[in-house]
């Protein structure tokens, strides 16, 4: 079995133009290549609203060209309440970010939120914000957040396949 159809994903950064339209659209792509676009629906937003209805950054929509990722019609939106009933998973960049939906979500939601790359299992480290660095900055989140995803998949498949853990089957004894 695969991952539940339609798992819903949402990448969180600060402004919504850099880190997580990358993300969005990275993951997107690993999953295309699989083959499993029915299973995962996939989104992205940001903690702030500075940047709401622009488009990703040039210096992401390029990068992820450059790998062969189309971005450009993605547009940035803030992160809204209704946000932590409709998604299963909200992945923060970076640590701020996970505080900053910590402290927004309901409690009921705190489960869902997790540091990206932590929960692809790359340990407990941000996907540095790259808006006031040079373009090798976004080539270097651009690796980061491809590893992460590829791991991301992986992790919500093993999930699905994992069986039941001994000792909890139903037993009459
Ligand atoms: P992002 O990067 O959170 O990866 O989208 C930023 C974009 C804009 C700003 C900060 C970070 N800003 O301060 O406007």
């Amino acid at each position: 079995m695969n991952a539940k159809p339609g798992f819903a994903i949402l990448f969180v950064c600060l402004g919504n133009i850099c880190r997580s339209p990358l993300a969005e659209g990275v993951f997107r792509g690993v999953v295309a290549e699989h083959g499993r676009e029915a299973d995962f629906s996939i989104d992205s937003a940001g903690t702030g609203n500075w940047h709401a209805g622009d488009p990703p950054d040039p210096r992401s929509v390029a990068v992820a060209r450059r790998f062969g990722v189309d971005i450009s019609g993605q547009r940035a939106r803030q992160v809204r309440d209704g946000d932590f009933q409709r998604f299963d998973l909200i992945l923060g960049m970076d640590r701020d970010n996970v505080r900053a939906l910590q402290t927004r979500a309901p409690d009921s939601a705190a489960g869902k939120i997790h540091l990206f790359l932590d929960y692809a299992g790359g340990g407990m480290a941000d996907v540095p914000d790259p808006y006031y660095g040079g373009d090798d900055g976004f080539t270097a989140i651009y690796h980061m957040i491809r590893e992460a995803s590829e791991a991301l998949l992986a992790r919500l498949d093993r999930r699905s396949f994992s069986p039941p853990i001994k000792g909890q089957a139903s037993s009459t004894i």
